[in-house]
């Protein structure tokens, strides 16, 4: 295992550097477990996507071996789709209980997803805010990156907005994510996502990531300047950031600042 340790304009970043996905899923679930066991009521943002899938499954491990309880963890997701029901197959709530919820001891009253059918999208933002602002904010939030430099459905733009918005999705989002759908045109135009905001008020913020087309945007995310037309670069500004990546993912950063830190 390797480590880098980045200090810059108030902010400080960990990377933390695995041979590949099953390595760097463990290094993350590491991280979330120790979160559970230091305060078993932690309020964990969570991602779905490809690249949590790894350390979900590793965390359902350790819960059925019995070395981690889910009892009292509270839960709230980055995002949704607009206009679908939980139980639909492409549902982030249906991703979710397929992948984690429904394999460990969770109570499904803490856990918390935008509710993609809500009639009024001022009346869902306003509701998902006041539900993080009651959970008294996220202790530790977990993300993935988009290839546009998206977290959450946080889309590059103009500015960054700062509470839970509806966003229309870029080309470049619905290309990544189509595969899961039978065909493009499946899939919703709109989604709710947890604005920049509640993110950077993280105690915590542990990122997963894993694979050769994510490398230019995490150099481009973490080395290159703060800018809305990236929104993950404002990640930057955080006190408490680990990025744990795979090998093929970290290459242009490794190439440009070699990790050194051998543990
Ligand atoms: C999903 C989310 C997105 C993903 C990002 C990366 O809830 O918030 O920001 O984390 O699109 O997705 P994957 O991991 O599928 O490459």
């Amino acid at each position: 295992m390797t480590e880098q340790r980045y200090e810059k304009i108030g902010g400080k970043m960990r990377i933390l550097y695995s041979e590949d996905y099953y390595n760097m899923s463990r290094q993350a679930a590491n991280i979330v477990s120790a979160q559970i066991i230091a305060k078993p009521n932690s309020v964990l943002g969570l991602p779905t996507g490809t690249s949590p899938m790894g350390m979900y499954k590793q965390l359902i491990e350790w819960y059925k071996k019995g070395d981690l309880s889910f009892a009292k963890v509270k839960t709230l997701n980055l995002d949704e789709y607009k206009g679908f029901n939980k139980n639909h197959p492409n549902s982030y709530f249906r991703f979710m209980y397929d992948n984690l919820f429904k394999h460990v001891n969770i109570d499904l009253n803490n856990v918390h997803i935008p509710n993609g059918l809500n009639e009024s999208i001022i009346n869902e933002c306003e509701k998902y805010n006041k539900i993080i602002e009651l959970l008294g904010g996220i202790d530790l939030q977990i993300l993935g990156i988009g290839h546009n430099g998206h977290i959450g459905f946080n889309e590059p733009g103009e500015s960054l907005e700062k509470g839970t918005h509806c966003i229309k999705l870029s080309q470049s989002t619905k290309e990544a994510n189509k595969r899961f759908f039978n065909n493009i045109d499946e899939m919703p135009n709109y989604a709710y996502t947890v604005g920049i905001k509640a993110i950077l008020q993280a105690k915590k913020i542990l990122m997963v990531v894993n694979g050769g087309d994510k490398k230019h945007i995490l150099l481009d995310a973490f080395f290159g300047p703060i800018t809305p037309a990236i929104p993950a670069s404002i990640l930057q500004l955080h006190a408490n950031l680990v990025i744990c990546g795979d090998k093929s993912s970290l290459e242009m950063i490794i190439d440009k600042f070699p990790l050194s830190v051998e543990r």
